[in-house]
Order: C-alpha cells, then sequence, then structure tokens
C-alpha cells in the first residue's frame, strides 16, 4: 500500500453495527488534507455506512453501533464529550438527491450559520461567498428570494453544496454526489470538486469508477463477502493513490472491480 496520508480523519479498526447485523469490519484508513478520497465497491459494501461515521450521522440511525477509532485531528469524535454539532460544521454533508429545504435560495443558505450561531456581520456576504463557491452565484443572484425547488437538480445540489461550505467546515463528505444528475450537471459538479479540494477535504463515495480516476488522489476499495455462516460484512479491500488502484491494484478483486467483471 502507498503511503498513507497524514490525516485530518484517521479510522482505525472501523466496525459498524446495525443492531446485530454487522455491515462493515476492519476499516483502517486515513483522510488527507485538502484531498479528495474516492471511496468505491459494490452496492451493499459499507461505503455510506462508512461515510456517515465521519460526522456521527450514524447516531440518527436507529441501532447503528460504531466500533473502533474515528479520529479527526488526533481526537475520537465518538468520546462523550465531543460536541457532535460542531463535529459536524467542520464535516458537512452532501447527500445523493438533493435535498434543499423548503425555503429561499438564500435562507438555505444562510440556515447552518443561523442554527449555529456563527457570528457573521453581514449574512448577505456569507451567503454570496457561499454560492460563489459552489458555482451557483451567477445563476441565482437576481433570485435570492425564491424557492430552492424552483432550482433544477444540478443547480440544487450546488445549493447544497453552498449550504454545506456555508459553515465554513474542514471536510466535505458526499455520497453518490452526482448519481441523480445529467452528464452536464455531473461534470460541472466534478469541476467544482476540484476546485473545492483547494481550500476542503473531500470525500467522495461513488458507483461511476471514471468519476473516481478524474476527481480523487486516493481511493478505498471496499467489497462484502459472505464468511462461514453465511454473513456478509463489508470491508476495506485496498487503499492506495487513485493512480495505483486504477493503473496497477495489487488485490485481484479490487482488479476485477475496476475492470467492470465483478459487482
Ligand atoms: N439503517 C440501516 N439499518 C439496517 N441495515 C442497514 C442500514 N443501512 C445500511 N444497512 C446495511 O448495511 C450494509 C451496508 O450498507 P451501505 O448502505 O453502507 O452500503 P453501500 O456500500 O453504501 O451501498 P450502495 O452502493 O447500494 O449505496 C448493507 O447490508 C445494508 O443493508
Ligand atoms: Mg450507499
Amino acid at each position: 500500500m502507498d503511503g498513507a496520508p497524514d490525516g485530518v480523519i484517521e479510522l482505525r479498526d472501523l466496525e459498524v453495527f446495525y443492531g446485530d447485523f454487522r455491515a462493515v469490519k476492519d476499516v483502517t484508513m486515513g483522510f488527507g488534507s485538502k484531498e479528495i478520497t474516492a471511496l468505491i465497491g459494490p452496492s451493499g459494501c459499507g461505503k455510506s455506512t462508512v461515510l456517515r461515521c465521519l460526522n456521527r450521522m450514524n447516531d440518527l440511525v436507529p441501532g447503528a453501533r460504531v466500533q473502533g477509532r474515528v479520529a479527526y485531528h488526533g481526537v475520537d469524535i465518538y468520546e462523550p464529550e465531543v460536541d457532535v454539532i460542531e463535529v459536524r460544521r467542520r464535516i458537512g454533508m452532501v447527500f445523493q438527491k438533493p435535498n434543499p429545504f423548503p425555503k429561499s435560495i438564500f435562507d438555505n443558505v444562510a440556515y447552518g450559520p443561523r442554527v449555529t450561531g456563527m457570528k457573521t456581520d453581514n449574512m448577505d456576504e456569507v451567503v454570496e461567498r457561499a454560492l460563489r463557491g459552489a458555482a451557483l452565484w451567477d445563476e441565482v443572484k437576481d433570485k435570492l428570494k425564491q424557492n430552492a425547488f424552483g432550482l433544477s437538480g444540478g443547480q440544487q445540489q450546488r445549493l447544497c453544496i453552498a449550504r454545506a461550505i456555508a459553515t465554513s467546515p474542514e471536510v466535505i463528505l458526499m455520497d453518490e454526489p452526482c448519481s441523480a444528475l445529467d452528464p452536464i450537471a455531473t461534470a460541472k459538479i466534478e469541476d467544482l470538486m476540484v476546485e473545492l479540494a483547494a481550500t476542503y477535504t473531500i470525500i467522495i463515495v461513488t458507483h461511476n469508477m471514471q468519476q473516481a480516476a478524474r476527481v480523487s488522489q486516493r481511493t478505498g476499495f471496499f467489497t462484502a463477502e459472505a464468511d462461514d455462516m453465511g454473513h456478509r460484512t463489508g470491508r476495506l479491500v485496498e487503499f492506495a493513490t487513485t493512480e495505483h488502484i486504477f493503473g496497477n491494484p495489487t488485490d485481484s478483486r479490487t482488479e476485477a472491480y475496476i475492470t467492470g467483471r465483478f459487482g
């Protein structure tokens, strides 16, 4: 495995259960600062589960239990004294389906700064900066008071990215952010991700191999194999530079997956 990055977030022996069901185990990896890391693998291998551990989103899933270590700048975010709201402010999330709130474009972006009590002299500036950062400003600057549902799917997804960056996070988690979008909107989000990586650490789950290869510096390949009891538990098979994973993977399962012979 090529040198693991000096991680903003480090996972050690991460294991996640839903009730009695062990969804994923043996996940040890680190996410490099201002890098894009892609998580890939067949459906059900635990990519979303792992992603949700990184900002304690699994707290909201009934029955979910996390074991092992999830360290953000060396602090285990599952320690009882950790402020979950602050974790989610610093580690934001963008979901598969654009999910703007039923509010104006302006209020969607201002939402995070307002609820987290961010000190700001001028909310207009905060909103403009986030919308510019999400490459959406020019398309919406004349209709900030309109309902966000009036935007196209691709615009809504960029609005969700604007909403995520409005609270000045360090890390942005994205779970298949382009899967509901057409190729043009997808290309825009991909360009945006590359731009955002100058400022943010990005971790993206994707089923799109070209996308992982195009935008990420590191890739983790997950798969789920049945054990003797027939239980399917996901695990991290290989984690390396994207160049290595797509050019010369070490594990035959990785190779089978990226060449489309599996999953
Ligand atoms: N809320 C939940 N309750 C119970 N089991 C769950 C829950 N969420 C996920 N699982 C199970 O955990 C395993 C991993 O699911 P997960 O959604 O993380 O996979 P994934 O790799 O993201 O798949 P996909 O590519 O289809 O999104 C699956 O077996 C799934 O059925
Ligand atoms: Mg998923």
